[in-house]
């Protein structure tokens, strides 16, 4: 008989990710990747140790801004994943750990400083998040420059997608077939199971994406933030999990943060980063609280590609992945360089 649901066994891998990653003091700064994301991390930290005034919240700001300047990999920033249309649009948040104000934008055109935007909508606005036209429009209000997010490299990389009859593409139940053809697309008849939708995969396996971080000043305070420039060859429109709070990333001060990375349009369906924050208040250890947040996911996605790092207020740390082996950067106390921990991935093991 065929049952209803399918029982998943997950299994970590026997790794350094089981180790108890106590903090190296405050203030502390840690992030999603390593790699060219360290400089991010350094940023932030060396902001927080060089300057009495810089906040939390600034040193989130600075090491997401970083990175957006950088390129990070080509997932953060301007000239990276382009859309159908080959335009790059932006999504970021930013969350004060104190307060759990927050500020996002969404879908964002033509304007670069993504994380200074959805900044400025936490301090000059009573507002979560804005999208859009609307946002750049916001953001141009608020002195930030138009200007266009292409580069040669991303019009390029459009252009070889589309010569590959732009595949993959993330279409499903539309004609032509999306899987052989282009658009424009008409929608066909829901003739397929639920099932069907709820299995849908990122059409391109990702490789880094995201940066997502958390600082404690060394009074304590928190914040956090996400910059992502998405999903490559997304139906334009598409917002990912980086300007959803609790998803992207998350904090309350009183307990700690969380930062995710990963196939948005799943890991958005169920807030890792609330739950992480939720498991480390239920008194799970960081890394206890990340491999859960995995595992809801891993239940109902096995293949899905995810990253979420934790940290409680004193700066202990601990991470989990899904799908890819993933990194995270943290630098705290007195450390005289950035840290880098590889973290294997969960597997998901049928039970039937
Ligand atoms: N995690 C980035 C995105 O899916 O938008």
């Amino acid at each position: 008989m065929v049952r209803e649901s399918i029982l998943l066994a997950l299994v970590a891998l026997p790794t350094s990710t089981l180790s108890l990653h106590t903090s190296p003091g405050l203030p502390f700064v840690i992030n999603t990747w390593g790699g060219p994301f360290t400089a991010a991390t350094d940023a932030a930290y060396l902001a927080l140790i060089n300057s009495a005034t810089v906040s939390a919240l600034d040193a989130v700001e600075i090491g997401c801004a970083t990175c957006e300047r950088n390129q990070c990999d080509g997932t953060v920033g301007f000239g990276g994943s382009p859309d159908e249309s080959c335009e790059t649009t932006l999504d970021a948040m930013i969350m004060d750990g104190t307060t759990m104000k927050s500020g996002a934008v969404a879908g964002l055109r033509r304007v670069k400083h993504a994380i200074a935007v959805a900044r400025a909508v936490l301090h000059h606005t009573r507002h979560s998040l804005l999208v859009g036209d609307l946002a750049t429009q916001f953001a141009v209000e608020n002195g930030f420059v138009e200007e266009n997010l292409s580069t040669e490299e991303s019009k390029g990389r459009c252009e070889e997608w589309r010569a590959r009859n732009c595949q993959a593409n993330y279409r499903m139940n539309v004609e032509p077939d999306p899987s052989t053809s282009c658009g424009p697309y008409k929608p066909l008849p829901l003739d397929q199971s639920a099932l069907a939708w709820a299995v849908a995969q990122n059409p391109e396996p990702p490789s880094h994406d995201t940066i997502s971080m958390v600082a404690i000043h060394s009074s304590g305070a928190m914040a956090a933030g996400t910059s992502t420039n998405g999903a490559s060859f997304k139906v334009p429109g598409r917002v990912g999990d980086g300007p959803i709070v609790g998803s992207g990333s998350y904090v309350d001060g009183d307990v700690g943060g969380c930062g995710a990375t990963g196939d948005g349009d799943i890991m958005m369906r169920f807030l890792p980063c609330y739950q992480a924050v939720e498991n480390l208040r239920r008194g799970m250890s960081p890394t206890e609280a990340a491999e859960d947040a995995v595992r809801r996911m891993l239940r109902k996605y096995p293949d899905i590609s995810s990253g979420v790092v934790v940290v409680n207020k004193k700066g202990d740390h601990g991470a989990a992945a899904s799908g890819w082996t993933f990194t995270y950067a943290y630098r705290g106390g007195e450390m005289n360089a950035t840290a880098v921990v590889t973290v294997p991935p969960l597997t998901a093991k049928d039970e039937l």
